[in-house]
């Protein structure tokens, strides 16, 4: 009896000394999964340049073997970065890079390294194959309000101004996960999205102020399965724009102010440009200039289709549909006969107020007609009318512009849009 429970005592204290050991191997492990830019020298106090302790933390995380590697930037510092490049491939299946503290450029687009060459962008992440996830509560700013306006219009710095950097690009990379950033101020675009397939973007924050020119939020070219979800985007230009690529997915977005969720401009110069499959859902649109817009340049080949917007909220936009196949950002473009082909468009379930008596605009060319464009459920009113019923003679109501388009309508539709039948 005495043995026994000598036996039980052994078994338990064994058991015992096994879990303490386990968890300090767990323990050992977790630590050398975590590449903290800290202890690799960074300073995180927003003046010294911490680029090479970014570039040996990326190195070490990228190199690791381990299952879930995370390169940590943390709370509660600002670090300055000249442009950095974070390349792959990655040894892990999962790469994590955890963003809490805040990631700042130089004010001055003179201190830019790049100058010289003109400044691609400023943080990349490229080649990513296996899954990489970029996630945290810290703050990218891009601090570009140097690049927008009258600094470089000055004839001493116009030619540092003349390529202006986009903020984050992530190329040329397969599974990527971006969450809970928020984006500030980038000198040009904010973040693109380029070459790449399986890109997952959620919670995101993205702000500029509402005249700086093309702070496009988030754009996306030459990709393949991109989700953007529950994201608020105010900025001087497209909240998202969708260059050539396909089976794209937005949803759960506010936008404004901006130009709205663009697909294109494509076809300019005459370029080949083909976007298929788009879903836009669940959007709000406040404020901004555009709300659901395709565009393409006259002279240019290929084609949109397969794009549905659906259950659209509006406050004030200014065009809140439209379809322009004259697109022309200078002040002289020339009529002609080719184009990119537009068809097989969705606009469904659109609700809310616009700022101008155009509600709907849907311009497509002589040569090549806009084909098969639906739209159901519509009811867009003047903003006018909301804010002062009362006062008649304010009382405006909205209307359609529409030439050459084939279409269908669907269920109630105002304003009207005569040129598609019910
Ligand atoms: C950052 O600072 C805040 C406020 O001072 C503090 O509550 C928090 O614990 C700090 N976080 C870290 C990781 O040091
Ligand atoms: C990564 O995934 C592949 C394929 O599933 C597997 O063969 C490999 O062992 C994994 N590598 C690591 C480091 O876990
Ligand atoms: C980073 O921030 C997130 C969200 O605020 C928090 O859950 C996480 O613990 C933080 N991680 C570190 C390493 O500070
Ligand atoms: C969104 O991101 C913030 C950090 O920026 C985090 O606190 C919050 O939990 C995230 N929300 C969701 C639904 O993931
Ligand atoms: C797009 O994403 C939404 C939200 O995650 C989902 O409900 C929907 O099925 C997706 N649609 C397509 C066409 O993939
Ligand atoms: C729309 O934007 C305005 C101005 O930023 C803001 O005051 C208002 O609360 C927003 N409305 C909604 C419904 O989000
Ligand atoms: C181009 O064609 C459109 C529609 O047919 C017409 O409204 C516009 O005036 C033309 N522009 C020029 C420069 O000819």
């Amino acid at each position: 009896m005495k043995s026994f429970i000598l036996l039980i005592l052994l078994v338990v204290f064994h058991l015992h000394i096994s879990t303490v050991k386990c968890r300090l191997l767990l323990e050992h492990v977790t630590n050398e999964d975590t590449f903290n830019v800290l202890d690799f020298g960074a300073f995180g106090d927003g003046v010294t340049e911490d680029n090479q302790a970014f570039e040996k933390a990326w190195k070490a995380t990228c190199k690791s073997m381990s299952s879930t590697p995370t390169m940590v930037v943390p709370s509660n510092y600002t670090f300055l970065l000249q442009p950095l490049i974070f390349s792959g491939p990655c040894e892990s299946n999962s790469t994590h890079v955890l963003i809490n503290g805040t990631l700042v450029a130089h004010e001055d687009p003179k201190k830019w390294e790049c100058i010289s060459k003109g400044c691609k962008q400023w943080i990349a992440f490229d080649d990513l194959t296996k899954d990489l996830y970029i996630s945290g509560s810290g703050t990218i700013d891009g601090r570009g309000s140097n690049w927008w306006g009258s600094y470089c219009e000055n004839d001493e710095h116009k030619k540092s101004c003349s390529h202006k950097p986009t903020g984050f690009v992530i190329m040329n990379s397969i599974n990527v996960h971006i969450s809970g950033l928020t984006f500030l101020n980038s000198p040009q675009m904010h973040i693109a999205i380029e070459r790449s397939d399986s890109v997952y973007v959620s919670n995101l924050t993205i702000i500029a102020s509402a005249d700086s020119p093309n702070t496009d939020g988030i754009h996306i070219q030459h990709s393949t399965n991109v989700f953007i979800e529950d994201t608020n985007i105010g900025t001087g230009d497209d909240c998202i724009s969708i260059g050539p690529s396909s089976h794209i997915n937005i949803s759960r977005v506010n936008c404004g102010p901006g130009h709205g969720i663009s697909v294109g401009s494509l076809g300019k110069n005459g370029d080949y440009d083909t976007v298929d499959y788009v879903y836009v859902s669940d959007i709000n649109f406040n404020g901004s200039i555009n709300g659901a817009r395709i565009k393409s340049w006259q002279g240019g080949h290929g084609h949109a289709k397969n794009i549905v917007f659906e259950r659209i909220n509006l406050i004030g936009t200014k065009r809140p549909i439209v379809i322009d196949q004259f697109y022309c950002d200078h002040t002289t473009c020339h009529n002609q006969t080719a184009n990119v082909q537009v068809s097989d468009v969705w606009f469904n379930n659109i609700h809310g107020t616009s700022s101008s008596m155009v509600a709907v605009r849907l311009a497509c060319s002589e040569s090549l007609h806009c084909k098969n464009i639906n739209m159901k459920d519509i009811n867009i009113q003047s903003i006018d009318v909301v804010q002062s019923i009362d006062v008649v003679h304010q009382i405006r109501t909205t209307s359609s512009y529409c030439i050459n388009v084939q279409g269908k309508l669907e269920g109630q539709v105002f304003p009207p849009v005569p040129c598609l039948n019910y």
